[in-house]
C-alpha cells in the first residue's frame, strides 16, 4: 500500500528500552481447543519457557482472535482459563514473564484500529491463513474480524515494542506484515515502533501431522494431532499408527522420509537431542523402535503436564489472580506506545 500523506517525523522512538534492559519478546496462542497440541508446544511454547530466563518476555492467550470464527461463549471462557493453566504447566512463570489474556489489555485493539487504517485491502487479502480459513467457511460466513485478524496480531506485537517473536513457521507471513506495518508507520509518522524479528527454530518450526506427514500438525485434523491433554492410551495409539515411509531404515531425510523425520524431530525435542543424534542413537533399529522411543518421549512430558494442569484448574481464583497481575503489567508496558501513536496520528490529547 502506498502512503500519500506527508508526515512530520519526529526522531525519538515512542519507547526506548533502558540501556541494561534485556531484549523483549512477545508471543501468543489461541484458546480454540480443549488442549494445546504437540506442534504448539515444540514449535513455540517450549522456546517461550527458555526465553523467559534471558528476555523481557510477554506471552498472551489471544481470546479476541478466537472470536473471529464460530465459537461458544462458555466454551471460550473455559478454554481461556485452560490455556492460561497450560502455559504455566509448561513452565512459564509469572515471576519471570508477563503472562496475560489479550482482552484484558484494550490497548491491543485500540492500536489495531490505527494499523487497520494503514493496511491495504489487497494486502490483508493475500494472507494465506485468511484465504484458507475463508475458503473453508465460505464468503458469507467469514467475518470481517477474520480478515483483519493479522492486523490485530501486528498490534499485539508492536504495542510492546517487541524485538523478537518466537513462533512456528506458519506465522511467518503474519510477521512479515507486522514488520511492513511497523516500517510504514515509522516512515510516515517518525520512529515509533521497534521492527520485530521472527524467532523460528528450524528443527521444530513445522511439526507434521502423524496421519498425513505432508501437512502440519493441527487441531483441525484430530487423528494425526497429539493433544497434550489426550489420554495416554490415545497418544500411544496415535503414535503407533503414525504413517512412516517406505524402506526400513531410520534416517533423517525430510524430503523422502517426512514421517520418520517428523518422529525424529519430535523425540529429539522432548529429549534435548538433535534429530540427527536421535537417528544415530536408533541406528540399526526398525520403525517399531522409533515409535516406542516416540511414545516414551511424548508420555514422559504429557503425564506430569496433565497433572500440573489439573492442579492449576482446581483453583480458578488463583488463576484469575495471576491473570490480573499479568494484565496490570502488560497495560503498563502498552500504554506509552498507544499514547505516542495517538499523538503522532493527530488525535487531540486531553490534559491529565
Ligand atoms: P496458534 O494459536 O495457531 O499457535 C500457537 C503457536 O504454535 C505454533 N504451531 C506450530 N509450530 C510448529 N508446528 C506445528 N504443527 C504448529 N502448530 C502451531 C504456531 O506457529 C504458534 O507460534 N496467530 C497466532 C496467535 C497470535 C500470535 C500473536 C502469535 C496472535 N497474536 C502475536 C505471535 C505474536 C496463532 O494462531 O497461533
Amino acid at each position: 500500500m502506498t502512503s500519500t500523506m506527508s508526515a512530520s517525523p519526529s526522531s525519538a522512538p515512542a519507547s526506548t528500552a533502558p540501556v541494561n534492559q534485556p531484549p523483549r519478546v512477545l508471543s501468543g496462542i489461541q484458546p480454540t481447543a480443549d488442549s494445546f497440541q504437540v506442534g504448539n508446544y515444540l514449535g513455540a511454547i517450549r522456546r517461550w519457557v527458555d526465553l523467559q530466563e534471558t528476555h523481557d518476555a510477554f506471552y498472551c492467550v489471544v481470546d479476541q482472535h478466537a472470536i473471529t470464527v464460530d465459537y461458544d461463549p462458555q466454551v471460550l471462557r473455559h478454554r481461556t482459563l485452560l490455556s492460561f493453566a497450560q502455559l504455566m504447566a509448561a513452565g512459564l512463570d509469572p515471576q519471570r514473564a508477563t503472562i496475560f489474556v489479550q482482552s484484558h489489555v484494550p490497548e491491543h485493539s485500540q492500536l489495531s484500529w490505527v494499523l487497520q487504517c494503514m493496511t491495504g485491502f489487497g494486502e490483508a487479502g493475500r494472507m494465506t491463513q485468511f484465504k484458507d480459513k475463508s475458503a473453508r467457511e465460505g464468503a458469507d460466513r467469514s467475518t470481517v474480524g477474520l480478515f483483519t485478524y493479522p492486523v490485530l496480531q501486528a498490534a499485539d506485537i508492536l504495542i510492546y515494542q517487541a524485538d523478537g517473536v518466537p513462533v512456528g513457521e506458519d506465522q511467518r507471513q503474519h510477521l512479515e506484515l507486522t514488520r511492513d506495518l511497523a516500517q510504514r508507520f515509522n516512515s510516515r509518522f517518525g520512529e515509533t515502533f521497534v521492527v520485530p524479528t521472527a524467532l523460528i527454530v528450524a528443527d521444530t518450526a513445522k511439526i507434521l501431522d502423524l496421519a498425513d506427514p505432508t501437512s502440519k500438525m493441527s487441531k483441525s485434523s484430530p487423528s494425526g494431532c497429539l493433544f497434550l491433554l489426550d489420554d495416554e492410551r490415545v497418544l500411544t495409539k496415535k503414535i503407533k499408527t503414525a504413517v512412516t515411509d517406505s524402506g526400513r531404515e531410520i534416517a533423517l531425510d525430510r524430503e523422502s522420509k517426512p514421517g520418520v523425520s517428523n518422529l525424529l524431530s519430535l523425540i529429539g525435542a522432548f529429549t534435548d537431542r538433535t534429530p540427527e543424534q536421535v537417528a544415530t542413537d536408533l541406528q540399526g533399529g526398525g520403525y517399531g523402535d522409533l515409535k516406542t522411543a516416540a511414545i516414551d518421549a511424548v508420555l514422559s512430558f504429557t503425564g506430569p503436564f496433565a497433572a500440573a494442569v489439573a492442579e492449576l484448574m482446581a483453583d480458578p481464583g488463583e488463576l484469575t489472580r495471576l491473570m490480573n497481575l499479568g494484565a496490570h503489567r502488560a497495560r503498563e508496558a502498552a500504554a506509552p506506545t498507544l499514547a505516542a501513536v495517538y499523538d503522532r496520528v493527530g488525535f487531540v490529547q486531553l490534559p491529565d
